[in-house]
């Protein structure tokens, strides 16, 4: 049976989506802006402004990526839309590769030592084993509970932290706000990939950062919004946490005199970790679309008032 969806993005070219979901759902016709009221699916990754409130009929949108906080805060979004986020384990193992890199480049005391190489410097630093560095995950959901899986195969001592109580094999778990505590007076290293909800937005503030112990480093790649930008170069620049590895920051691109480009203990990548590769993502989303019109449970779906 065919069907037909609108692809709405400002960000994504839509001839890759055409071709990929043309090789795994032949019966789907994508059409572009979506300019049509009877429409009622949709493909969606940071659409244009009015998009989603053209669509009268719309009764699921399938995210193109990870993070749907963009599309539940479009005023175009009706209340009775399913959301769909995408869970691709090719965007998953690159998430977990990034926070392995990042994570290790801090064990390792990297930045320092780009420092002294630009200075000259030949010294050898004390180096604590991973299984010494304490490593806590803020989210515990697709992206985290792998990048935890990862490091304490590295040997790291790691725990996360969730919304609800979880349980995983081969790392601590903790949960809500007494967890968080817990969880923060043991992280020597603090990786946030948390979703950002009205809950989580601005959590990686100076009080947060004061519940770590001296010394800690901060890696997020959840959402630029996490961040109080201000607290973290305080924290940094007071001494009480020595580095930061930022992928994602609230203005994006980040503006050219903006005190993150040039901030000694602090890396920055242009949003890097994990992109939606359309060759891998696109059987998923033809999974979901297929489960809806048959009528089966759809996974992924995002819970409206949650916010994830
Ligand atoms: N930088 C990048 O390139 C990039 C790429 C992809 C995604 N991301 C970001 O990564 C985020 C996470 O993705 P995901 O697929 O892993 O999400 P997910 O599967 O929905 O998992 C979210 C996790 O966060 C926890 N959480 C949510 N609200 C919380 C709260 N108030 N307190 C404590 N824990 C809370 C959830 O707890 P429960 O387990 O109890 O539900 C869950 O463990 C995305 O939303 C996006 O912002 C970034």
């Amino acid at each position: 049976m065919s069907m037909r969806a609108a692809f709405l993005s400002t960000a994504l070219a839509l001839e890759p989506w055409v071709e990929e979901m043309r090789r795994h759902m032949p019966e789907l016709e994508l059409v572009a802006g979506g300019d049509d009221e009877s429409l009622e699916i949709a493909l969606a990754w940071q659409p244009h402004q009015g998009a989603l409130a053209r669509l009268p009929n719309l009764r699921l949108v399938h995210a193109l990526g990870a993070g749907v906080e963009e599309l539940l805060a479009d005023p175009g979004l009706g209340a009775h839309v399913k959301v769909v986020r995408l869970v691709d384990p090719a965007m998953t193992a690159a998430m977990g590769e990034y926070v392995q890199l990042q994570v290790l480049r801090l064990h390792r005391q990297d930045l320092t030592y780009r420092a002294q190489q630009a200075a000259h410097e030949w010294r050898e630093l004390p180096q604590p084993s991973a299984a010494e560095r304490r490593v806590g995950i803020l989210g515990l959901g697709a992206l985290g509970s792998e990048a935890a899986l990862r490091l304490s195969v590295l040997g790291f001592d790691v725990a996360g932290w969730s919304r609800s109580e979880r349980r995983h094999r081969g790392f601590a778990c903790h949960h809500g706000s007494d967890g968080l505590a817990a969880l923060l007076a043991r992280s020597d290293i603090l990786v946030c990939l948390l979703p950002l909800t009205p809950e989580t937005e601005n959590i990686l503030d100076a009080r947060l950062f004061a519940a770590l112990p001296a010394g800690a480093a901060l890696v997020n790649c959840g959402r630029g919004a996490h961040l109080v930008e201000s607290d973290l170069i305080a924290a940094l620049d007071g001494g009480h946490l020595s580095a930061a590895v930022l992928d994602v920051v609230r203005a994006e691109p980040l503006p050219p005199d903006h005190p993150f480009w040039t901030h000694p203990r602090i890396v920055l990548t242009p949003h890097a970790a994990a992109a939606t590769d359309p060759r891998t993502a696109a059987p998923i989303v033809a999974d979901a679309l297929r489960r809806f019109a048959g009528g089966e449970a759809v996974r992924n779906l995002v819970d409206r008032a949650r916010g994830y």
